[in-house]
């Protein structure tokens, strides 16, 4: 707590040894009034959860697992934009502690929010809330960055890796957050500026693995091959087909890969 700036968003951080989710942590306490801009953190999750169900593993000791609680008074329809913003914070933490050790290995988001290194997966973002039609109760954003992991469950072995891993060094995890906390006050003050991304695309593109390369989409209807330019206002990923035409990809409908 020390090293927070009193104009950051994270006001405070609240630490558990062990929990069976950050993320069901932070909406217990957001139930009960905790307030927007806390941070909970753990070493080690019971229960950790990743996107579309699947589980988190989370060890003791070797990643950073948080949750942030956020009240904006935004639109919900804008919640998962937050996400992104996320995505963005974390990535440039990433990135600055990385350069701190000297290594110079380059780290970017895999469109929508997965952060990348060497093309494996170091960071993944689960986004929640509580809203109605017009107003958020509380979102939670729970970061999973794997720090010193050196093992991977088989089925993602060949997808995944950490920060050890790839850089061959030891990075302090409570340097990630100070720098996560920064990063994130920054993109997240430009984002409510406008309620929407508009402010955040260029510096979003610059951190995009995909801008510029092929990708291809797999949704429920289609399946092809384009070349992404980056996202818009909203998050959607901009893709041009083969014909020339535009296609706009929403996140969660669709499956992308990198060719
Ligand atoms: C994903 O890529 O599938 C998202 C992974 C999110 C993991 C983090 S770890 C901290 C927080 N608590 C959870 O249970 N999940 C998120």
């Amino acid at each position: 707590e020390s090293q927070l700036n009193p104009d950051d968003t994270v006001k405070k951080v609240v630490y558990a040894p062990e929990i069976d989710s950050t993320n069901n942590e932070a909406k217990r306490n957001a139930e009960n009034g905790a307030k927007d801009g806390t941070l909970y953190i753990t070493e080690s999750q019971t229960g950790g959860r990743g996107r579309r169900g699947r589980q988190w593993v989370s060890p003791s000791g070797s990643g950073i697992w948080m949750t942030l609680l956020l009240r904006p008074q935004i639109n919900p329809a804008n919640a998962s934009m937050l996400t992104i913003v996320a995505a963005m914070a974390v990535t440039m933490a990433i990135r600055r502690a990385v350069a701190e050790t000297g290594v110079d290995v380059e780290c970017h988001i895999k469109w929508p929010n997965d952060v990348v290194i060497n093309k494996k997966k170091v960071c993944g973002i689960l986004t929640e809330m509580s809203a109605e039609l017009d107003c958020i109760h509380y979102v939670v954003i729970g970061i999973g960055i794997n720090v010193n992991t050196t093992e991977f469950a088989d089925e993602i072995k060949e997808t995944a890796s950490s920060l050890f891993v790839e850089t061959g060094k030891n990075i302090k995890r409570s340097r990630i957050v100070a720098l996560f906390a920064e990063e994130f006050t920054k993109y997240y003050q430009k984002f409510l500026n406008t309620g929407d991304l508009s402010g955040l695309v260029q510096d979003y593109n610059e951190l995009l693995i995909n801008a510029g390369r092929q990708v291809r989409i797999c949704d429920a209807k289609e399946e092809f091959t384009g070349v992404a330019a980056g996202i818009d206002s909203h998050g959607e990923l901009l893709v041009t087909k083969e014909d020339g035409t535009q296609a706009v990809i929403s996140a969660g409908e669709v499956s992308v890969r990198g060719l």
